[in-house]
C-alpha cells in the first residue's frame, strides 16, 4: 500500500496534488510519500519484533538527506556503501553505532573514515580487505567489529543484474571456505569477527531462496562457534521485492519474510540485521512528468515526455517495468490508446514503455512513474546536459523540496577551464 491515489479524480501525494507539485516545482520531479516510507519501514520492524533487532535501510536506494532523517529518527540503522554514503547518514544524524559498512571495494581511506567517525560493523567481502582493515584499524588503536560477507550459491531467480548469491557473482567469500576465513580473521590484530553477513540479490519475488540461504548460514553459526568463534549478530541483507505492476502478482510480505527469519535462525539468540531497500523507498516515490509532444509514427504514437533515462535509468538498465498512470484519473471505461513512452535524449535506449495501454494524453498532461522512489534519483545522471531532477518530500497537506533543480549556471560552473585551454 502507499499514499499515491486519486481524489475528487486527481492522483495525489498523501493529501497534496500531483498538479500543484508539477505548477510549482516544475517537472521532472521524484516526489516521496514520508508516510510511506515510515510505514513500509515499520512493517519490517514489526517483522522482526521479538527478536533483536536492527532495520538498516539500504540507503543507495534512497540517500536524500530528508529521507534518512526521517528514518534516523524512526530508529532505523542504515547500510552504506561508500564513504559518501557514511558521511550522508552521519550528516542526517544517524549514530555510527546504527551503521553498517557492505560494499566488495572498500578503500583504506574510506575504512579510516568508518573508524574515525564510528561504525558498528564492516560486512568485510574478501581476505585482502580483511588485513586491510586489520592494518588500517590497528594504526588506528581500535578493533573494527566485522563480520564476514559468505556467498551462499542460492539462485535468488532474479535479473542477472542484481543476483549476488552464485558461486559466479563477485560477491562474499564462498560460503565452503568460511571456516578458514574465520580463522584467519582470529589470527589478525585489529578486527573482531562477530557474525556472518549475506546478501542474496535484489527485487526477490520468493521466500525460498532466503530460506535456503539462510539454512546455510544457521549451520554455518554453529560450525563456527564449534570452532571457538563468538557468533553474536547475523546481518540478513535486503532483497524483499515490491509489486512493480499492478495487475501482478504481490510478493510475498514483510511479515511473511519475518516469519521465515523466526523459523530459519531465530533459535540461535543472535541479534538480527536487515538491509531492505526496494521495500522501503520503492512504492513510496513517483516521478513526475509532462507529455512534450504526442508524435505519430509510422505504426505506432509516441509519447514524449520531459524525463528521459538520465532521471530514470531502471527500464533503460534492467527492462523494467514501471506502472505509468496520468495524473487526471481516466474516465471509467474509457477507450485505451497504445504508445510508446520515451524521453527526449538521443538514444533508443531511451524508451520507458513500448505499446503502452493509456487513456489519450495530449501534450502538457502529467503523468506519474509509479515505484521509482527507489533506485531513481540516486541513479539519476546530467546525461545530455540535463539538469540533475529534483525531489521532494510530501507528509500530509504539507510539500518541500528537498533537492532543487540546479539551474544551468550551477551545472555549468561546476567545471572549470584550465588556463592553457
Ligand atoms: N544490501 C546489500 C549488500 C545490497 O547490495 C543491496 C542492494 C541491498 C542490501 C538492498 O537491496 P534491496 O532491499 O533494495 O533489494 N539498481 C538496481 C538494484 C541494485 C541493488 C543492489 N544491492 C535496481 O534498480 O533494480
Amino acid at each position: 500500500m502507499d499514499h499515491f491515489l486519486y481524489r475528487d479524480g486527481q492522483l495525489m501525494a498523501e493529501d497534496v496534488p500531483l498538479a500543484q507539485i508539477a505548477a510549482e516545482v516544475g517537472t521532472p520531479v521524484y516526489v516521496y510519500s514520508a508516510a510511506t516510507l515510515l510505514r513500509h519501514f515499520r512493517l519490517f520492524d514489526e517483522a522482526l519484533a521479538g527478536m533483536d533487532h536492527l532495520v538498516c535501510f539500504a540507503m543507495k536506494s534512497l540517500s536524500n538527506q530528508a529521507v534518512l532523517k526521517l528514518l534516523g529518527d524512526a530508529g532505523a540503522g542504515m547500510d552504506v556503501v561508500s564513504a559518501g554514503e557514511y558521511m550522508r547518514a552521519r550528516a542526517a544524524g544517524v549514530p555510527g553505532d546504527r551503521i553498517v559498512f557492505s560494499g566488495v571495494g572498500k578503500t583504506r581511506e574510506e575504512m579510516r573514515i568508518a573508524l574515525t567517525g564510528g561504525i558498528r560493523q564492516f560486512n568485510v567481502e574478501s581476505e585482502p580487505e580483511m588485513e586491510a582493515l586489520s592494518e588500517v584499524a590497528s594504526a588506528l588503536g581500535v578493533v573494527a567489529p566485522i563480520t564476514v560477507r559468505v556467498n551462499p550459491d542460492v539462485d535468488a531467480k532474479t535479473h542477472a543484474k542484481i543476483a549476488t548469491g552464485k558461486s559466479e557473482n563477485k560477491f562474499g567469500i564462498p560460503i565452503s571456505r568460511a571456516r578458514e576465513v574465520y580463522a584467519h580473521a582470529a589470527r589478525l590484530p585489529g578486527i573482531k569477527a562477530i557474525g556472518i553477513d549475506v546478501h542474496i540479490g535484489s527485487q526477490l519475488t520468493e521466500l525460498d531462496p532466503f530460506e535456503a540461504a539462510y539454512r546455510k548460514v544457521a549451520d554455518l553459526t554453529e560450525a563456527l562457534r564449534a570452532d571457538g568463534h563468538e557468533i553474536t549478530r547475523l546481518d540478513l541483507g535486503g532483497g524483499l521485492g515490491i509489486p512493480y505492476a499492478r495487475d501482478n502478482q504481490a510478493p510475498p510480505l514483510p511479515l511473511d519474510y519475518g516469519d521465515v527469519i523466526r523459523k530459519t535462525v531465530g533459535h540461535l539468540g543472535c541479534e538480527i540485521e536487515i538491509e531492505p531497500g526496494r521495500l522501503i523507498a520503492g512504492n513510496a516515490g513517483i516521478l513526475l512528468t509532462q507529455v512534450i509532444y504526442v508524435k505519430s509514427g509510422e505504426d505506432r504514437d509516441f509519447l514524449i515526455v520531459d524525463a528521459a533515462m538520465n532521471d530514470l535509468i531502471r527500464p533503460a538498465m534492467y527492462e523494467a517495468h514501471h506502472d505509468i498512470v496520468p495524473v487526471v484519473e481516466p474516465a471509467p471505461g474509457f477507450e485505451p490508446h497504445a504508445y510508446d513512452i520515451v524521453g527526449p535524449v538521443c538514444e533508443t535506449g531511451d524508451t520507458f514503455a513500448r505499446g503502452r495501454s493509456m487513456p489519450r494524453l495530449a501534450q502538457g498532461d502529467l503523468v506519474a512513474f509509479r515505484s521509482s522512489g527507489a533506485y531513481g534519483a540516486v541513479m539519476a545522471s546530467e546525461y545530455n546536459s540535463r539538469p540533475l531532477v529534483p525531489e521532494v518530500l510530501v507528509s500530509g497537506d504539507q510539500f518541500a523540496v528537498i533537492r532543487p533543480r540546479p539551474t544551468y549556471e550551477e551545472m555549468i560552473s561546476r567545471d572549470t577551464v584550465p588556463e592553457w585551454v
